[in-house]
């Protein structure tokens, strides 16, 4: 007959840190005090589905384990005994980790069946259940309380390397066109005082990143240089003077210097972020310059709410699409302008109420005849739509001028807003997150729009880092909808 142990408990951390140490199927070395040393065999990853583990516990036994499965979605793993010294047959195990409401704590299950000899049934269920898990538990809770990194432990093969390691990123060596991308490799420093370095799973591809590749702001993107102001992925270790993050950490971060198109990078931990469970790491990555974004532009230069008439240019893009459902649900009467028939639909269901189909830039006569003029324009066009953008403002309405897509916007002579006593706004979103503290704040709001539906997440479009060549003629030639992600 099969017996079976339950065991679970609560760890006083949150579900990525605990998961990080757990997804590693060699970590147990670090934290586990029955284990005397662990090695994957065959110089396999610890996280490859299918890599045995061989260890040595304390009293002499000798066990090797294979890992069945494991869902960095479900936060789960499976493992089964393939040969050991106790006589534990058959023995599956599962280890499942849940998020406690509150957030910041972890439900930890775990469970196996195995057979055993005649006679031996107690006495092997006792040692699973407490000599494994049980101790298991308070092991890991003091590893984590000690700082959580397996630096204490002193154990090199999953420690993050103190030193320069290799990365893989996409630079441009002249500024042109989407041809200038070149994958290549280059060596990262160890984190230096206040940095950390991210291995990056998801990297946010913005219009700005267009701009950089193209020359238009040398002095943010000299040459050589990697463009990309944003990423999201898991810390792979801090230098000194860092508070608060800890190797294994889910994070993203968004900062004013570019270099994000890369796997791994160190970036001052002012920039960065850790990430809710709830976020996944390309919905990071697609949401937070462009959801931050959308923050400012709505309630600190559109003052948006009931009423305002709001007209978004480029409703359908990866701004759009945000600025859209999000400036509805505060009750904003919501006009957008988009290219084509596909993208018209997708603002629609996006909460744009009437969309504008034109790809010359020509949409004041009809902003005026659906709501006599826009008391705001957000405008990421620039340079064609300049004229119309004056046509299409109602008395005392407001021009955010925040992106030129279209072209560079020639200087606009003040006299040119007299007419209608309007006012022109030129932001910069990194302008707004110039603390730690006020990109925390933002970015929560932007969390929680997207947990209570205000914000709809946009159709993310996924291309390999490699690709992002490809990825930024897709964005320069207006064929993309939503949001695109460089995967490394
Ligand atoms: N200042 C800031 O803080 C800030 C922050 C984020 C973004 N931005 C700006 O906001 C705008 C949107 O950024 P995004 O990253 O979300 O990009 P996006 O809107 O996803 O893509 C740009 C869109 O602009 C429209 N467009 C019109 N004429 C174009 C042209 N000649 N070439 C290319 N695109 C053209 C296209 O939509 P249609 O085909 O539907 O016209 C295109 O899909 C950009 O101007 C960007 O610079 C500014």
């Amino acid at each position: 007959m099969l017996q079976r142990v339950v065991r679970s408990t609560v760890i006083d951390a949150p579900i990525e840190r605990v998961w990080a140490v757990l997804r590693d199927f060699n970590s147990h070395e670090a934290w586990h005090e029955v284990v005397e040393a662990s090695r994957i065999e065959g110089n396999e990853r610890s996280d490859q589905v299918g890599c045995v583990r061989s260890f040595t516990l304390r009293d002499g036994n000798r066990i090797r384990e294979q890992l069945l499965t494991l869902s960095d979605v479900e936060h789960k793993s499976t493992y089964c005994i393939v040969e050991a010294t106790v006589p534990l047959q058959r023995y599956v195990a599962t280890v499942t980790l849940k998020p406690v409401t509150d957030g910041n704590r972890t439900f930890w299950h775990w469970e196996s069946t195995f057979a055993t000899p005649p006679g031996m049934e107690r006495e092997l269920r006792d040692m699973v259940a407490q000599g494994v898990y049980e101790a298991g538990f308070e092991n890991l809770c003091r590893h984590l309380q000690q700082g959580g990194d397996l630096r204490a432990t002193g154990r090199a093969a999953a420690m993050p390397q103190a030193v320069a390691m290799r990365a893989r990123r996409v630079a441009i060596e002249r500024y042109g066109g989407p041809e200038e991308l070149r994958p290549q490799e280059a060596e990262v420093p160890a984190p230096r005082e206040g940095e950390v370095r991210i291995r990056q799973r998801a990297i946010g591809v913005n219009f700005i990143d267009v701009y950089l590749r193209r020359g238009w702001m040398p002095s943010m993107l000299p040459l050589p240089g990697v463009p990309g102001m944003e990423a999201a992925g898991t810390v792979l270790d801090v230098g000194p003077q860092v508070s608060g993050l800890l190797p294994g950490d889910r994070v993203t971060y968004l900062g004013p210097q570019p270099g994000a198109y890369c796997d791994l990078r160190c970036v001052p931990a002012d920039w960065v972020l850790r990430l809710p469970a709830s976020v996944e790491d390309d919905v990071a990555a697609a949401l937070l310059l462009k959801g931050i974004t959308a923050d400012y532009l709505l309630r600190d230069l559109g003052r948006v709410q009931r009423g305002t008439r709001l007209l978004v240019h480029a409703a359908a893009g990866g701004v759009g699409l945000l600025v859209c459902s999000w400036a509805r649900r505060l009750g904003a009467v919501v006009l957008g302008t988009v290219s084509s028939e596909e993208k018209a639909r997708v603002a629609r269901a996006h909460g744009c109420e009437h969309v504008i189909v034109t790809r010359d830039y020509r949409f004041a006569d009809a902003v005026q005849r659906a709501c006599g003029g826009a008391d705001v324009v957000i405008d990421g066009l620039g340079g064609a739509a300049r004229d119309e953008n004056l046509a299409a403002l109602a008395r005392r309405g407001h021009w955010i001028s925040l992106g030129q897509a279209s072209g560079p916007l020639a200087p606009l002579p003040a006299d040119a807003l007299v007419a209608k006593s309007l006012s022109f706004s030129r932001p910069v979103v990194f302008d707004y997150v110039a603390t730690n503290e006020q990109l925390a704040e933002r970015a929560q709001r932007v969390w929680n729009a997207l947990a209570d539906g205000s914000i709809n997440a946009p159709p993310i479009e996924r291309c390999s880092l490699n690709a992002a060549a490809e990825a930024h003629a897709r964005l320069e030639s207006r064929a993309t909808i939503g949001a695109l992600v460089l995967v490394p």
